[in-house]
């Protein structure tokens, strides 16, 4: 590889003694880290160290004016040769630099980004859940490390990528609220970038949600309040009929890697897929109807998350069961088996993580 990584690893794993079967989301990190530099215009400084506390200045510019973006995709023990397998990385590895470019940061090399995911994946693999559904999620983000209080294009950053294992995600299907005062994104902003302020802006929205007993926030385009955009940190589908509508990616939404996945599955096994707007309206008439079927977000971390009712302006409607679906629960589980290599890879989604540095270091 192009840059080299100092490579200091864990005298002692914390693995041993965890309990891998009750795994709270995102609270526990595997043994090491991936962290570099961004100096003069260049990568450096590239290391592989335990997992710990960084120090830095109060001025440090991410802090104050937001320039940080992230990542979020997993890695499997592969059913069939029993080592680490990645899911789409060169999706992630590309978005994540579309984010960065967005928000004005410098490209992570798809070579580095690459090398960072592998090694430490194949590094800390024991920490790798095996029971069904569970994974290592990885986190790679890139944030501003200038000490200046002026407004601008910080010159320095930091790329840092760690790993945790997380549990299965069984929550119960989502009750979702129909945003009507609260926007998301907006054309022409960041929304579809992978940026750490977009999550800020919906947190207090999604907080009153909450107490009024939603799980999840359905976000209306900021122009008409018309079209359905996203579902808290999910892409949303609906099925209408026999069709699945899903909106297409603008600049309001983020492309999702499961989304993505989700229609050339579903386009694959021959059921009908529209990309297109979809207003509220056509899904409260759906309703109305007996026409619509299911309604489903899709991420990285629930993989499909079933919706149980939708509340717009003020009135509750609910979806058929999840006994009575045919499309969302199948696709969960050709996913999952996906992700866990147990059946066919049709789209070579799958990689093997090997690293080059580790073996080098061996
Ligand atoms: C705002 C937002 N939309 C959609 C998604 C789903 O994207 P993916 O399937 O790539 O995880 C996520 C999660 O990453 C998200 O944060």
């Amino acid at each position: 590889m192009k840059y080299p990584v100092k490579i200091q690893l864990i005298n002692q794993s914390r693995r041993e003694g965890l309990d891998f079967d009750s795994l709270p989301f995102g609270k526990t990190f595997s043994d090491h880290m991936f962290v570099a530099d961004y100096i003069d215009g260049e990568w450096k400084n590239c290391q592989i160290m335990p997992y710990g506390d960084l120090s830095f200045a109060p001025s440090l510019m991410a802090l104050h004016y937001g320039q940080s973006v992230f990542e979020g995709m997993k890695a499997n023990i592969s059913s069939k040769t029993n080592e680490p397998v990645l899911f789409r990385a060169d999706k992630h590895a590309n978005r994540f630099r579309i984010s960065s470019e967005r928000l004005g940061m410098p490209e992570v090399p798809e070579e580095l980004f690459m090398e960072a995911i592998n090694s430490l994946v194949s590094l800390d693999k024991n920490w790798i859940p095996k029971s069904e559904g569970s994974a290592l999620y990885i986190r790679p983000f890139i944030f501003a490390t200038d000490e200046s209080l002026g407004v601008r294009a910080s010159s320095s950053y930091k790329f840092i990528v760690f790993t945790g294992p997380v549990g299965a995600y069984y929550p119960k299907p989502v009750r979702i609220l129909v945003a009507q005062k609260y926007v998301r994104a907006f054309p022409g902003g960041v929304g579809s970038a992978k940026a750490a302020g977009n999550y800020a802006a919906t947190l207090k929205p999604a907080e009153i949600a909450k107490k009024s007993g939603f799980d999840q926030i359905l976000w209306l385009d900021g122009m008409e309040f018309k079209y359905i955009q996203e579902c808290g940190t999910m892409n949303i589908f609906a099925v209408i009929g026999d069709t699945v509508i899903t909106p297409p990616t603008t600049d309001t939404i983020l492309d999702g890697v499961t989304r993505d996945s989700i229609i050339h599955l579903l386009t694959k096994k021959g059921v009908k897929v529209e990309i297109r707007p979809l207003g509220i309206d056509e899904i409260i008439n759906a309703h109305k109807n007996g026409e619509l079927m299911e309604m489903f977000g899709s991420g990285t971390a629930a993989v499909v998350s079933h919706v149980a009712d939708l509340c717009y302006q003020d009135i509750v409607y609910n979806l058929p069961s999840i006994e009575e679906r045919k499309i969302g629960p199948m696709i969960k589980k050709t996913l999952t088996d996906i992700k866990e290599n147990k059946t066919e890879d049709h789209f070579g989604w799958i990689t093997p993580a090997t690293s080059t540095i580790l073996q080098v270091a061996k």
